[in-house]
């Protein structure tokens, strides 16, 4: 791929940028939670997330490369909805207030929640979003929905009707576990009512050019354990272009991208047959 050292520099160098704030807000983080490394490794990893992402959240919403597209998909949203990884809400401005009854927004990391909640309230959705403690993936998404009761808690199987108009995910499938993704979007077709609509903005990986791949595969050793367990190699878009019982299938990498960035956006308007 034709494309200078200086270009390709530039580029993944982003990357090193956003790994350098992430190291940045550690001390704060153990600083702000002395004892949560100990007590909690885990939550330790959700507050060091927020930290920064408070920061790299706003910015990333309003970027000229994504605003546009995730607003393309997630205007469309309505009735009762699920967002997956909402995050702190850096991209509910997007919703179009009255066209939405609720926002169910599954987002595992607890410390978020707060930021989200300021954001609908900012954007006209104070009310209509209720933050729940779950990923995307089935073991953790559908008991949340249980204890939220949009599931029956008696029965196993998901309703044949559905339960939601829209399910939301913009760049969040890439923290989701990676070998669950099959199984995540059966279950997002399936809690689909028919007719309703998977509408996704998410990053996949580049699977076109050699020097970035090779990369990729090396950052992937700690882009994700910086990252908030975000991947570089996700595949959600041919997840679904396999998955069958969509009427309309529309899934497209974007216009802007060129072949060799690191990160391949991909967004889909996928309706429920
Ligand atoms: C890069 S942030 C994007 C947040 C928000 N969607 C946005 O665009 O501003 C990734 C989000 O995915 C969430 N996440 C982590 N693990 C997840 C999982 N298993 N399922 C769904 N989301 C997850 C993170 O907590 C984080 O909020």
């Amino acid at each position: 791929m034709a494309v200078s050292i200086i270009t390709r520099i530039q580029g993944y160098s982003v990357h090193w940028v956003m790994l350098a704030l992430a190291l940045v807000y550690l001390p704060i983080t153990l600083i702000s939670h002395p004892f949560l490394l100990i007590t909690s490794p885990s939550s330790f990893r959700s507050a060091w997330f927020e930290s920064y992402f408070r920061i790299l959240g706003p910015l990333l919403a309003t970027s000229d490369l994504q605003a546009g597209h995730v607003e393309q998909v997630l205007s469309r949203a309505k009735g009762t909805v699920l967002e997956l990884g909402p995050g702190g809400g850096d991209q509910i401005y997007h919703y179009k207030a009255d066209q939405v009854d609720k926002i169910y927004a599954a987002e595992p990391n607890t410390f978020l929640h707060p930021a989200l909640l300021r954001n609908a309230e900012k954007h006209g959705l104070k009310g209509k979003v209720i933050p729940l403690e779950a990923g995307a993936e089935p073991g953790s998404l559908l008991p949340a929905l249980k204890k939220a009761r949009l599931l029956s808690s008696t029965t196993s199987g998901l309703p044949e009707e559905g339960v939601f108009d829209s399910i939301v995910a913009i760049k969040c499938l890439c923290s989701a576990p990676q070998d669950q993704l099959a199984a995540t979007v059966a279950v997002v077709q399936a809690l689909l009512k028919p007719g309703g609509e998977f509408l996704f903005f998410e990053h996949v990986a580049n699977d076109s050019d050699k020097v970035t791949m090779s990369y990729a595969w090396i950052m992937n050793w700690i882009w994700p354990v910086m990252m908030g367990n975000c991947h570089l190699n996700g595949k959600v878009d041919k997840v679904v272009l396999g998955t069958g019982g969509w009427e309309v299938r529309n899934v497209q990498t974007i216009g802007e991208f060129q072949g060799w960035e690191v990160l391949r956006y991909v967004k889909g308007i996928c309706r429920k047959a």
